[in-house]
């Protein structure tokens, strides 16, 4: 993908090329939604609820005009069927399949240090054993994550991903999502940034410190009212296991002013139902399929 191109499709023109957040004030993304979209009504139909969607997302970054429709293509903790794992390895190799984002897991070491991992512990991606929060940076450094990758910090992730792909960055664990938030800041990141969780807590705590970015509320199983959850995480995407979404559920998600990304989808004919069902992104362990399972798609 063209990368200086895509920044279009986010609202962000080639050479004003910035962080997310850091942009300048009138493409940052509410901005665009405050002016262009009224706040939206709906009527939860399954709990009866009327919901005020006060975080209407603007336009979205997909666009849907027949075969021009534009889907984002995600690499699961980086390029997962390719390269190990959350490592700099899989980050390096998304890129070089022309993902949108990579989507990266999160979690602290017992020192403090943000570090990419998906599981509680290290035991099943690397060669050691124990808790990531009861391991110090340099004792995670000591261990091979796969192809003698190491356990990469958050801020060299960013750096890896900086001008190349956005990031969409999941916290793991309670407490971290302020954390996060502040290392994108200091890096400095130059590209969409999309701050995920399944623990709504953490991205409504970026909401409270910044009400321009963009969140994630992830769902795994679907929910009575997944508009409603994701309402009071005050996101502005929502996350969907692919085998419990429904056209249905995307549509009143749509309706209710909020994005879809399904994970994580890796056969060619999933990818191809994620798409038909309304999906705005597929977060993928083979990103390259995204974009072969859709005619028309611009990639
Ligand atoms: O971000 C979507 C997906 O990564 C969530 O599931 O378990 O792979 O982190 P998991
Ligand atoms: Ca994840």
């Amino acid at each position: 993908m063209n990368f200086a191109a895509g920044w279009k499709e986010f609202g962000v023109p080639p050479g004003r090329g910035d962080s997310w957040t850091n942009c300048e004030p009138e493409w940052r993304w509410p901005s665009v939604r405050s002016t262009t979209l009224p706040a939206k009504i709906l009527a939860v139909m399954e709990e009866g609820t009327a919901l005020v969607n006060t975080h209407t997302p603007g336009p979205p970054v997909t666009s849907d005009k027949g075969n021009d429709r534009r889907i984002l293509r995600i690499g699961h903790r980086g390029a997962a069927g390719h390269a190990p794992e959350n490592t700099l390895a899989a980050i390096r190799k998304g890129i070089a399949l022309g993902v949108d984002f990579v989507e990266l897991d999160i979690q602290r070491s017992r020192d403090g240090r943000l570090v990419l991992l998906h599981d509680e512990r290290v035991d099943r991606t690397t060669n050691g054993t124990g808790r990531v929060s009861g391991l110090t940076w340099e004792e995670l450094q000591l261990l091979d994550a796969g192809d003698e990758e190491r356990i990469p910090s958050l801020e060299a992730a960013l750096a890896a991903a900086s001008g190349h792909a956005g990031v969409m960055l999941e916290a793991k664990t309670p407490g971290t999502g302020p954390a996060i938030y502040a290392a994108v800041q200091a890096a400095a990141f130059s590209g969409p940034v999309v701050y995920a969780s399944f623990l709504h807590a953490e991205i409504l705590e970026i909401r409270r410190i910044d009400p321009l970015a963009r969140t994630l509320a992830l769902m795994e199983v679907v929910p009575p009212s997944g508009a409603v959850l994701a309402r009071k995480a005050e996101a502005t995407l929502v996350g969907l296991a692919h085998d419990s979404a429904t056209g249905e559920l995307v549509a009143t998600l749509h309706d209710a002013g909020l994005e879809v990304w399904l994970y994580t989808v890796n056969e060619p004919t999933l990818i191809s139902r994620a798409i038909s069902i309304g999906a705005n992104g597929v977060i993928s362990d083979y990103p390259e399929r995204v974009g072969k399972s859709w005619p028309g798609f611009g990639g």
